[in-house]
C-alpha cells in the first residue's frame, strides 16, 4: 500500500522538529568511550549531563522508506575531549546517510570496516555525505554552542553501537593547547589484530 505524503516542522530557533519527542543521551551511556576515564568518572560524579537530543521522524523498516530527524549535540569536554556521539554502523553495513548541518561548529569522524577514516568538517550549510560501509560519529568543537544538524537515511539501516563500543574510533577529537587536533585513539585495533 502507499504511503501517505506528509510535512513535519523543523524548528531551527527552538531546536525541535515540532510535535515530536526527543530522546536524550547522557553522560553515563558514554563510559568507556572517552579516553580519560578519571575525568569521564569526576564529571559523572557531579552531574549526569545531558550529551545530545535526537528527535526522530522514524518510518517503518522497509525497502524504499526514509527516516529522518535533527540532533541537538551540546558543548562540553571530558578531560580533552570533545563532546560526541555514540557513533555507529548501520546494521545494514551498504547503507548511506546524509547530513545538514544548520548550526554551530564540530566535524563528523568515519571509518570503515578496513580501517579507513575521514574527518567532515560541520559548520552551518555543510552537507556531509556519509557513504554505505562508513561508521560515522558527530563531534561538536565548540566551547559554547550546541552543533545541530539535519540527517536522513533508509529507514532499514538499523544501527549497529557494537564494535565502536569495543575500541572506539581510529581517530579522536581533542583539544590541545585550544586548538581542535585529531589524534590517534590508543585503544584502536586494525582488523587483523583484534
Ligand atoms: O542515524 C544517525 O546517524 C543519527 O541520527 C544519529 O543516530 C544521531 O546523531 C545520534 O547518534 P548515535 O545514534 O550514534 O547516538
Ligand atoms: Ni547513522
Amino acid at each position: 500500500m502507499n504511503a501517505e505524503p506528509f510535512a513535519y516542522f523543523l524548528n531551527t530557533t527552538q531546536r525541535r522538529i515540532e510535535e515530536h519527542e526527543s530522546t536524550i543521551r547522557r553522560l553515563s551511556s558514554m563510559r568507556g568511550q572517552y579516553h580519560d576515564a578519571a575525568a569521564f568518572d569526576a564529571q559523572l560524579a557531579v552531574d549526569d549531563a545531558v550529551l545530545y537530543e535526537v528527535y526522530m521522524v522514524e518510518r517503518p523498516a522497509e525497502d524504499g522508506e526514509l527516516s529522518s530527524g535533527l540532533t541537538i549535540l551540546h558543548p562540553g569536554k571530558v578531560g580533552d575531549e570533545y563532546f560526541m556521539t555514540k557513533g555507529h554502523f548501520h546494521a545494514i553495513l551498504e547503507t548511506g546517510e546524509v547530513y545538514y548541518c544548520l548550526s554551530g561548529r564540530g566535524c563528523m569522524v568515519m571509518e570503515t570496516p578496513e580501517g579507513e577514516w575521514h574527518v567532515a568538517q560541520m559548520t552551518p550549510g555543510a552537507v556531509v555525505y556519509v557513504p554505505p560501509r562508513w561508521a560515522h560519529r558527530s563531534v561538536n568543537t565548540s566551547d559554547a554552542d550546541d552543533l545541530v544538524f539535519f540527517w536522513v537515511f533508509p529507514a532499514n539501516a538499523g544501527h549497529d553501537y557494537g564494535s565502536i563500543e569495543r575500541q572506539g574510533f581510529r581517530k579522536r577529537v581533542v583539544s590541545r593547547d585550544g586548538v581542535v587536533t585529531v589524534e590517534d585513539n590508543p585503544r584502536w585495533l586494525p582488523p587483523d589484530e583484534r
